[in-house]
């Protein structure tokens, strides 16, 4: 689409937002146009029901559940799979699934050799991706692949071969793809109204306390065991970066470590769990009881069925089971860089430069493109569109979590946005409704992997 049939077919209205923002410095006295691309509603277009089968009931696997009790004539949940009897059977119960269709492992669920839904949505760890994918591929179900697809490049090229071989659907929960501000940040870009892109600056603030709960605490912290946080935390902004620019990668050199979490920084006397009595409790803002008693934050790993009383909480950081999460951010077996640098070179010399930062008091992807027209600055909730000609930037700030269906969809109405794409995708046998399908994924999986050989080499690497 040409500028002027983009301003044309957007219907810009002076719609005199006033908004202000930390992050764009251009204080404009003027009103500024509001760029009004319509929201696609989150229920699927399809004239059949699917069936899926939830592989690993945990966070992940409950949120993309929750499109069938949103959309039943759409998605059906037929059977659940997890090691855990109270996360099983919570899912089980709320979606009423017979007891034959409840299975403790996916290897109990594949065992039976039948193919017992149009779908399975796999929703495991890291690290368990690989082996149900496969083994879904091989018995013909389409499959809602978490990210990162698998940790390593030769296991995630295995399964998109495996996919094309089978000819089955594998999309790759790249979320943001389906965010209505990421989806009119790409349209706004396909219009070439700021021109050919030439570079990008994108930020990840991870948030301090997310990154003590998930990367020094939490299952993501190790490396060696889950996937290396280029992946596991950023793929998606890799992913983001690859589809906005719309051309291959070719090079990544990368740079960054873990400062801070580490023994040699430990207060003096600082115990082993912040359920301990710690000299430095009330000054140190990654203690534990106070991050999860207190701010209630992150309180989905301890299974408190919706409860939030701190008596509960602080039980739970004294059990077994949970405990990790109550341990001391200077005494935990974390390996995770907690700043990362990437510099990336697409295709026709453009750049994007990426940085992934634990330190920061929110999140909220910072991003700033610069293309030969104009230039655009955005902070997942508006962007700013500025074209060279014009006096005046355009706003997109559409309020989506004020949409009543898209309240309670995370990553700014991504996660549903998906399963709504992906049931289209498996009703019509059609990969192309997707977004992310796992050739597509696959790239950006590259480029992570070839950031961290480059942070750990030291050298350039070829994506
Ligand atoms: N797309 C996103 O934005 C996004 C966000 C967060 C996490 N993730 C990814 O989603 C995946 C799941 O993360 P989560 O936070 O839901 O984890 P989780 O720990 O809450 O859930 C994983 C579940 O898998 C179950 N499980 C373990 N072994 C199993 C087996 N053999 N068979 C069946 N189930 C088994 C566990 O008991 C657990 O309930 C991870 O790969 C993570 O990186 C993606």
């Amino acid at each position: 689409m040409q500028r002027r049939d983009f301003l044309r077919n957007i219907g810009i209205a002076a719609a005199g937002a006033a908004i202000s923002s930390p992050l764009l410095s251009a204080a404009n006295a003027e009103p500024l146009k509001s760029l009004d691309l319509p929201i696609r509603p989150l229920g699927a277009k399809t004239d059949r029901q699917i069936s899926v089968i939830i592989v690993g009931c945990g966070n992940r696997g409950s949120v993309y559940a929750r499109y069938a009790e949103k959309f039943p004539a759409a998605m059906k949940v037929v059977g659940v799979a997890d090691p855990q009897d109270h996360r099983r059977n919570r899912l089980g119960d709320k979606h009423g699934v017979p007891d034959e269709m409840r299975f403790a492992d996916f290897k109990d669920l594949f065992a039976t050799g039948k193919k017992l839904a149009d779908a399975v949505v796999i929703a495991t760890a890291d690290h368990l991706h690989y082996e149900p994918c496969m083994a879904a591929l091989g018995l013909g179900y389409d499959i809602l692949l978490e990210k990162p697809v698998a940790p390593t490049a030769k296991e995630c090229k295995a399964i998109r071969d495996k996919a094309n071989k089978t000819g089955r659907i594998v999309a790759v929960c790249h979320v943001l793809r389906y965010a209505p501000y990421f989806i009119a940040l790409h349209e706004v870009l396909r219009s070439g109204v700021i021109g050919d892109i030439v570079s990008i600056q994108h930020m990840e603030p991870i948030r301090y306390e997310h990154m003590a709960h998930s990367y020094v605490r939490g299952i993501w912290r190790n490396s060696d065991t889950s996937t290396p946080i280029i992946l596991a935390k950023s793929c998606h902004d890799l992913d983001i970066l690859r589809w906005l620019i719309d051309k291959p990668c070719k090079t990544a050199s990368a740079d960054g470590g873990l400062y801070y979490f580490k023994e040699e920084n430990a207060p003096k006397d600082a115990p082993a769990y912040c359920t301990q009595p710690c000299p430095h409790a009330a000054t140190c803002p990654y203690n534990a009881v106070t991050i999860y008693t207190k701010q209630k934050r992150h309180l989905g790993v301890f299974d408190l069925d919706g409860k939030r009383d701190p008596e509960l909480i602080m039980s739970r950081l004294k059990d077994p089971n949970y405990d990790k999460y109550a341990r001391c951010v200077f005494h935990c077996d974390n390996n995770q860089p907690d700043h990362y640098v990437a510099n990336l070179l697409f295709e026709d010399g453009v750049t994007a430069s990426f940085t992934m930062d634990a330190f920061t008091p929110e999140g909220g992807r910072r991003t700033r493109i610069m293309g030969t027209l104009g230039y655009i600055e955005g902070d997942m909730k508006e962007f700013r569109v500025w074209n060279f000609l014009s006096s005046t930037p355009e706003i997109w700030n559409k309020k989506v979590s004020e949409i009543p269906e898209y309240a309670d969809a995370g990553h700014g109405g991504g996660d549903l946005g998906l399963v709504r794409d992906f049931v289209e995708a498996v009703a019509a046998h059609d990969p192309g409704k997707l977004s992310s399908d796992i050739n597509v994924s696959m790239e950006s999986h590259l480029m992570g992997f070839a950031c961290e050989r480059s942070r750990r080499s030291g050298r350039k690497e070829k994506v």
